[in-house]
This record gives C-alpha cells, sequence and structure tokens, in this order.
C-alpha cells in the first residue's frame, strides 16, 4: 500500500543550497502517492527554478503572498487548508527564527500560521549556525507547538565545515513523512489486518568499532541503512522491533527500540540477552571479526616505521543465536566480494542459520553505505533473488520473504 495515497503535502522551500534537492523530493513524496504543491521563499528561487518544480509536481508553484492572479487560483487560507501535511525541506536559521516569532511576512510563513494541519522543518545551515543558541532556542519554540523536527544530518556540509546541519537525505525525509503521517491521521495506516502483529523482531545494524587505544579504532564502512530498513519495514508490518545498533548517523525508525553499542563484545552481550525473547533475529550489522589483543590505555605514539598490532577473534554473534535452545528463526547476511554463493552457503551451514542473505559488496551503488542493494537469499533448500532496488524496498521483500518461510516453518512443527 502506498502509504501517502491521496495525502496532499505542501511542501515549503526555504533559500539553501539544499534545495537543488528538492525536485527528487517531490517525485519520491509522489511515488508515494501523495498529491504535492509547493510554496517557495524568494531565497529558494536564487537556487532552484518553480518551473522545475512545477513540472515535477504537476502543480501550479505559489511563491507570493501578494499576486492577485496567484489569490484567484488558490488563496492562501485555501492553500493553508488544502494541506494535510506541510514540509519545509530545506528550512534556513532565518526561515526558522520567523515562524518561531510568528511572522507572517511572505506566503510561507503566511501558511505556517494559517493551517491546521501538521508541520515539520527540516533544518538545513551551516553546523555554527546550528549550533547557535538562538537558533536552540527558535527550535525549542517549534517544538513546543508540536513541530516536528526532521534531522539536521551531520556530515561534510557546502561550506566545507564539518558537523551537524546537513539536511536530511531524501529517502529519510520521505520515512519520516511517512511515519509522521501515519502517526497523526491513523487512517493513513488503516486498520488492515497486520501480519506481524505479536511477533518480536531482533535486529542488528551498522557497524562494530574495535578500540586500539583511546583515540583511535578499527571499523568498517556500513552504514546501517540496510539494517534500519528492514527494522522501519518490519515495524510496519506490526512487528514489536529492537535495533542493535553500532554508531550511525541515521534517525531511529518510529516505534522501534534501539539499542546503541560500539564494539563487537557488547552487541554480542545485547543479542544474546534479547534473542530468547525475539521471534526472528537478523545480522545485517557488519561486525568485526577481529579486536584488539590488549587496548592501550594511552595514546600510541609515533616511533617505529611499521607496527604490529595482535588480533583475537571476536565472538560470532549470529551463530552463538543460532545456537540457543530457545533459538528464534535466524537470518545472517553475507557480505562477499567473490564466489558469493559459495561463501554465503558455507556461512549458512556452518553458522546453522535458517536463511542467509547474500550480497555482492564489490558491485558498485550496491552493499555498503549506498541507497540501494541486491541480495540473494538463500535456505538450506531453496534460493530467491531480489534485485537491485532502494534498500527501503528490499528490506520490505525481505522482510515477507522470511515471513513466509517462517509460518511455513511453524506450520511443519506443529
Ligand atoms: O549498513 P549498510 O551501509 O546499509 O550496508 C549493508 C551491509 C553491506 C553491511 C549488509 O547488507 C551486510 O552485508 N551485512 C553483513 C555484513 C557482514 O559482516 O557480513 P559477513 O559475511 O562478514 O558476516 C556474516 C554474518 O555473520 C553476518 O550476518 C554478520 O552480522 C554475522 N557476524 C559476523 C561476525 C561476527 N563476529 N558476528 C556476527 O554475527
Amino acid at each position: 500500500m502506498q502509504i501517502l495515497q491521496g495525502k496532499k503535502i505542501l511542501l515549503g522551500i526555504s533559500g539553501g543550497i539544499a534545495a537543488y534537492k528538492t525536485p527528487e523530493l517531490v517525485r519520491r513524496l509522489k511515488d508515494q502517492g501523495a498529491d504535492v504543491r509547493v510554496v517557495m521563499t524568494e531565497g529558494a528561487k536564487a537556487f532552484i527554478t518553480p518551473l522545475t518544480l512545477q513540472a515535477v509536481s504537476a502543480n501550479a508553484v505559489s511563491d507570493s503572498l501578494l499576486d492577485t492572479q496567484a489569490e484567484l487560483a488558490m488563496g492562501h487560507i485555501e492553500l493553508a487548508k488544502w494541506a494535510d501535511f506541510i514540509l519545509i525541506a530545506p528550512a534556513t536559521a532565518d526561515l526558522i527564527a520567523k515562524i518561531a516569532l510568528g511572522m507572517a511576512n511572505d506566503l510561507l510563513t503566511t501558511l505556517c500560521l494559517a493551517t491546521a494541519a501538521p508541520i515539520a522543518i527540516a533544518p538545513a545551515m551551516n553546523q555554527q549556525m546550528w549550533h547557535n543558541q538562538a537558533t536552540q532556542n527558535n527550535i525549542k519554540t517549534l517544538m513546543s507547538y508540536r513541530y516536528s523536527i526532521f534531522g539536521p544530518g551531520a556530515g561534510e556540509q557546502a561550506c566545507g565545515d564539518i558537523g551537524l546541519g546537513r539536511m536530511l537525505d531524501v529517502p529519510e525525509l520521505v520515512t519520516l513523512t511517512c511515519e509522521q503521517i501515519a502517526k497523526t491521521m491513523p487512517d493513513a495506516n488503516s486498520s488492515e489486518q497486520k501480519p506481524l502483529s505479536g511477533q518480536h523482531w531482533l535486529i542488528t545494524a551498522g557497524p562494530t568499532r574495535e578500540a586500539i587505544d583511546p583515540v583511535r579504532y578499527i571499523s568498517n564502512h556500513s552504514s546501517g541503512k540496510m539494517g534500519f530498513a528492514i527494522a522501519r519495514a518490519a515495524q510496519e508490518l506490526g512487528a514489536e522491533v529492537t535495533i542493535i545498533s553500532g554508531p550511525v548517523n541515521l534517525s531511529t525508525p518510529e516505534s522501534c527500540q534501539k539499542i546503541s553499542v560500539t564494539s563487537a563484545t557488547e552487541m554480542h552481550q545485547q543479542a544474546l540477552e534479547h534473542a530468547p525473547a525475539a521471534d526472528v533475529f537478523v545480522a545485517c550489522a557488519a561486525v568485526a571479526d577481529y579486536r584488539i589483543d590488549h587496548i592501550a590505555s594511552e595514546k600510541i605514539k609515533k616511533s617505529q616505521d611499521t607496527m604490529q598490532l595482535n588480533l583475537i577473534k571476536n565472538p560470532d554473534i549470529v551463530a552463538d543465536v543460532a545456537a540457543l535452545a530457545n533459538k528464534p528463526f535466524t537470518v545472517g547476511f553475507a557480505a562477499e566480494t567473490q564466489d558469493v554463493e559459495h561463501y554465503a552457503r558455507d556461512k549458512l551451514a556452518r553458522k546453522k542459520l535458517d536463511m542467509i542473505a547474500a550480497n555482492n559488496v564489490a558491485a558498485a551503488g550496491q552493499g555498503f553505505n549506498s541507497e540501494d542493494n541486491a541480495l540473494t537469499v538463500f535456505t538450506a533448500t531453496d534460493e530467491k533473488v531480489l534485485p537491485l532496488m532502494s534498500k527501503n524496498e528490499l528490506a520490505k521483500q525481505l522482510v515477507q520473504h522470511i515471513q513466509d518461510k517462517l509460518s511455513k516453518s511453524l506450520k511443519t512443527k506443529s
């Protein structure tokens, strides 16, 4: 089901560099069934043209409070009433300040005052501006007015700074919008029978970090996107979901419980503590196979040209869960760069898993830290190919496949 089917979303765009991402945002919201109308500030038009947004939204773009023609077509009060949900992305520091003050000196700020619809903002600004006390106070004010704040994310910024202040990526904004709409408009989620109701899913996600000394560690490129998408897909189908996550920069899906860990040892301890109560365990985390034998208590000084680190094997989390007497249906992942099927089948058998989802992490545009992925899912008796698609869509198909296999195995047992 498209969760935004028939929903009217008003997308407000203010003048930040992230405005260049908004045509894609409009497209992805429409993919979910939404009718999208765009309102732009004067500043936004310096970054993206109204014509582009009109073309992708298939609706006239509004940009002025005092335009008689536009008011004739759909007046600002009418537009405020039309919206089921207002998303402002990007929301600059200036726009946030204006809304927090209750100003109404352009169309977008006026709509925020005139609407009864829920409003979400996706802040986008330089990291120093985000941390500024004035901005933080304005954000607190908006939260007290029940605005939802989507992000911001952290990372490298257009100005070259690194830190918090990036607008969240489009897939994340779409997901958060769907979640918010499902929460504020329960009919969007409808009361249809949820197939995973009553099930508890435990999912590991992201990388682990193995400390070398107080400032250094060994890790990998996992972003957590695949694991979090699986968590979201299971939760949407009615499961109670717990994510055990290594360090990631993602917002936790609505209603999922997240347990944050750093090292493989911590993830192992949490997984074994929670697995006995779970119906399904999905090991999507990229767990470090080895850790440092002896973590230096002080920063290691640079002296010789070469240095050696002694590594010892970490416990195998998914194998230990699969070995539990009261084990959940256990699904592993296999991240391979060659002979994918051979190594995946070997892990399936050696770790005594019910299922394994294999991905080729050497192929471009998929695997670690990408938006898309492709999987071949093996059980002892069959295989299913899930071709390249977005991780969100892939997760939905994988969760459905796990559920099919789980219900078959339960039928066989009874
Ligand atoms: O996080 P993303 O950026 O979205 O990327 C997704 C992904 C590429 C990380 C994901 O799709 C994936 O392949 N996850 C498994 C990564 C991995 O560690 O694969 P592996 O083949 O090395 O391990 C096999 C299985 O054993 C995995 O289920 C792993 O979680 C598990 N394992 C490994 C070592 C260990 N000590 N304990 C484990 O449980």
